[in-house]
């Protein structure tokens, strides 16, 4: 039995169908991370869960309880908006320990969690300050706190981070990880960020117009898309997609790129079975950055590697990498070599390709070709059509 069950949920406004029958199921300790477009329903999904919305049709189970119908006052569940509303005119100490005050806790086990969470979230010297005079990132930390001196069952976060500037966001997601490691509890988190959702999920679920496209752990998300859809959206850079021609050539079965002078044929290793069928025929390809890299940088013990000679058309410098673009199927290609490399645009090199991270989709569903056994992640694969939307 799972801890959080959301089995089969609709959420109607009027006519407009927002969430069309989403199944996620986590377990206790699980930290769902959930993403997609803006509008595709997560944070009504959240309001669902926390009880502020009625849900349509489906069921919502926690720890084997069938909380549909019960009030949010009774769902043990604290949420984290993204507008942490403190009440301004009370101190930090009071923000905190609010909820506990209304639900008549004795003033000394008061002041234990209060202080408890403070510790934790390190405000300690802030307790006596109102918010007002308090900087966004500890405003942040203050509404944390009202949630966890609650204890729930289950914790609700939705953009929490949002509002922060990139530095206090990347301390804030280092705090919000070691939290959850250490109290080990359950939260279902949303985000807009790649990396934050990549860095704290054990499992993220990527939705799209209202519905689910994927749910997996990030690095199965990250490294087998369902669809077209979830390989676009995760990941940034985002992973190179070009149009390829499957055909044989000495029996095996390869994949032909257009490139400026000429074509650049890399062998299929992965999904092979599911890519015999498309012989003959055009697929899109899918290669992450990284795994188009310089020849020296190449990873040959996992990987396996081909190489070709491309012209380099653009050259980016993030300081940890380099990011080289060429062209290939018509489209820009980004791969990522070794900072430091002496490129320029105009001149030839040559790209080692790990054409073991290669996956395909065809190019009309949008789904994955792939290998029955290579199915390693949760599928509830109904790609949805391009421009789709709620
Ligand atoms: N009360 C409502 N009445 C009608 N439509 C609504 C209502 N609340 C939300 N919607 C619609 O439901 C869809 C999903 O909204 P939701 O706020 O869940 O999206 P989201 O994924 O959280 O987006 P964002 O990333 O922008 O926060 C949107 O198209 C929105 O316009
Ligand atoms: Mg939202």
């Amino acid at each position: 039995m799972s801890f959080l069950h959301i089995h089969n949920v609709h959420k109607r406004f009027g006519d407009t169908h927002v969430l069309k029958g989403i199944d996620i199921a986590i377990e206790k300790g699980d930290f769902l991370v959930l993403v997609g477009p803006s509008g595709c329903g997560k944070s009504t999904l959240l309001n669902m869960i926390a009880g502020l919305d009625a849900i349509s049709e489906g069921e919502l189970l926690l720890n084997g309880e069938r909380i549909n119908d019960l009030h949010p006052s009774r769902r043990d569940i604290a949420m984290v908006f993204q507008s942490y509303a403190l009440y301004p005119s009370m101190t930090v100490a009071g923000n905190i320990g609010f909820g506990l005050e209304m639900r008549k806790v004795p003033k000394a086990k008061r002041r234990e969690a209060i202080q408890r969470a403070a510790e934790l979230l390190q405000i300690e010297n802030l307790l006596n300050r109102k918010p007002a005079q308090l900087s966004g990132g500890q405003r942040q930390r203050v509404a944390m706190g009202r949630a966890l001196v609650r204890e729930p069952q289950l914790f609700l976060f939705d953009e929490p981070l949002s509002n922060l500037d990139a530095k206090l966001r990347v301390d804030m997601r280092t705090e919000i990880k070691q939290l959850h490691q250490r109290l080990g509890t359950t939260i279902v988190y949303v985000t807009h960020d790649q990396i934050e959702a990549m860095t704290l999920a054990t499992r993220i679920a990527v939705m799209r117009g209202g519905e689910l496209q994927q749910l997996g752990t990030p690095q199965s998300v990250y490294d087998d898309p369902n669809n077209l859809f979830v390989a676009g959206f995760m990941g940034s850079p985002s992973m190179n997609l070009v149009t390829a021609r499957i055909t044989r050539q000495d029996g095996a079965l390869v994949a032909r790129i257009a490139s400026a002078n000429n074509e650049v044929t890399l062998p299929i290793v992965r999904d092979r079975a599911a890519l015999e069928a498309w012989c003959d025929r055009d697929v899109m390809l899918g290669l992450r950055p990284e795994a188009i890299t310089d020849p020296a940088s190449a990873n040959r013990e996992d990987g396996e590697i081909h190489e070709a000679e491309l012209e380099v058309a653009l050259v980016e410098p993030t300081g940890a990498d380099l990011y080289v673009v060429t062209r290939l199927g018509g489209r820009s290609i980004n791969a990522r070599m070794r900072p430091g490399a002496p490129l320029s645009p105009g001149q030839s090199t040559r790209f080692a390709f790990d054409v073991s991270r290669m996956v395909a989709f065809d190019p009309e569903t949008e789904a994955r070709i792939r290998d029955e056994t290579d199915a390693t992640t949760q599928v509830t694969a109904r790609p949805a059509a391009l421009g789709q939307n709620v």
